[in-house]
């Protein structure tokens, strides 16, 4: 793999609540990451001039607001994340099936090829265990209901899945090779894990199937945040063939 394609392959992570810090994180990562991840805070905080702000700079936009709400509010929130240009966007699988088309062919009536951004599911959410689905009336495993969700967004035209690293065999299996795998809970072989317990390193993440890696702290937290991003990218050079 190249260099390249492997900074193609991270997102940053913006869990800032303010414009100054985007424009300060987008200088220092210029040309050594894919792509920027705009969530709740910070949009909540700050709202599409967090989007434009990444833009200015010539960045790329992952942005994670997990809608989850009747069809109708979701295909027009989604209809309004692209027309806000960014990359990536997603909602919550668990809003089942009518939810995820309508919110497709939103998307698909206005937008095509490289214009229109990919768009992903949520399965369960990492924090979430057996107990959390037993207490909402889910008497299947965690694995069984992230396969059987990523498969039934794949039916209802989703581009693909948010992932952690553990379930990115069972998804590749399930959903086939064109899907995509976009996966938190990172950690390069140099960093301190922080709260994320089942972690992969960027290499093994990549390795098993992933197409795009969240990382925040490992780069935010470096001393040297650039230098951090660059180690990244080389180790996943090192371990993809
Ligand atoms: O700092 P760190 O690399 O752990 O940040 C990962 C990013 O991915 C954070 O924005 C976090 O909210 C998000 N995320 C996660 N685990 C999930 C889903 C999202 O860490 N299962």
């Amino acid at each position: 793999m190249t260099l390249e394609e492997a900074r193609n392959k991270i997102i940053f992570a913006l869990d800032v609540h303010g414009l100054d810090d985007i424009d300060r994180w987008a200088e220092t990562l210029a040309g050594k990451i894919g792509m920027f991840k705009v969530g709740k805070e910070l949009f909540t905080s700050c709202g599409p001039a967090a989007v434009k702000a990444v833009q200015r700079h010539g960045g790329n936009v992952f942005l994670d607001l997990k809608y989850h709400d009747i069809p109708n509010t979701v295909a027009n929130a989604m209809l309004e994340a692209a027309r806000l240009g960014v990359q990536l966007a997603n909602l919550h699988a668990l809003g089942g099936a009518e939810m995820m088309e309508t919110a497709v062919s939103a998307v698909h009536r206005e937008f095509s090829g490289a214009d229109r951004p990919r768009l992903l599911a949520v399965t369960i959410l990492t924090s979430s265990t057996a107990v959390t689905l037993r207490q909402i009336g889910i008497e299947h495993t965690v694995q069984d209901m992230v396969v059987r969700l990523a498969r039934l967004a794949r039916e209802s035209g989703m581009d693909g899945v948010v992932a952690s690293p553990q379930e990115i065999g069972l998804i590749r299996d399930a959903c086939g090779p064109d899907f995509l795998i976009v996966t938190p809970g990172v950690r390069p072989s140099f960093a301190a894990a922080d709260d994320q317990k089942r972690i992969m390193t960027p290499g093994e993440a990549v390795s098993s199937g992933a197409d795009y890696l969240v990382i925040g702290r490992p780069i935010a937290k470096a001393a040297d945040p650039g230098h951090s991003a660059d180690l990244i990218t080389a180790e996943i050079t090192e371990s993809v063939a």
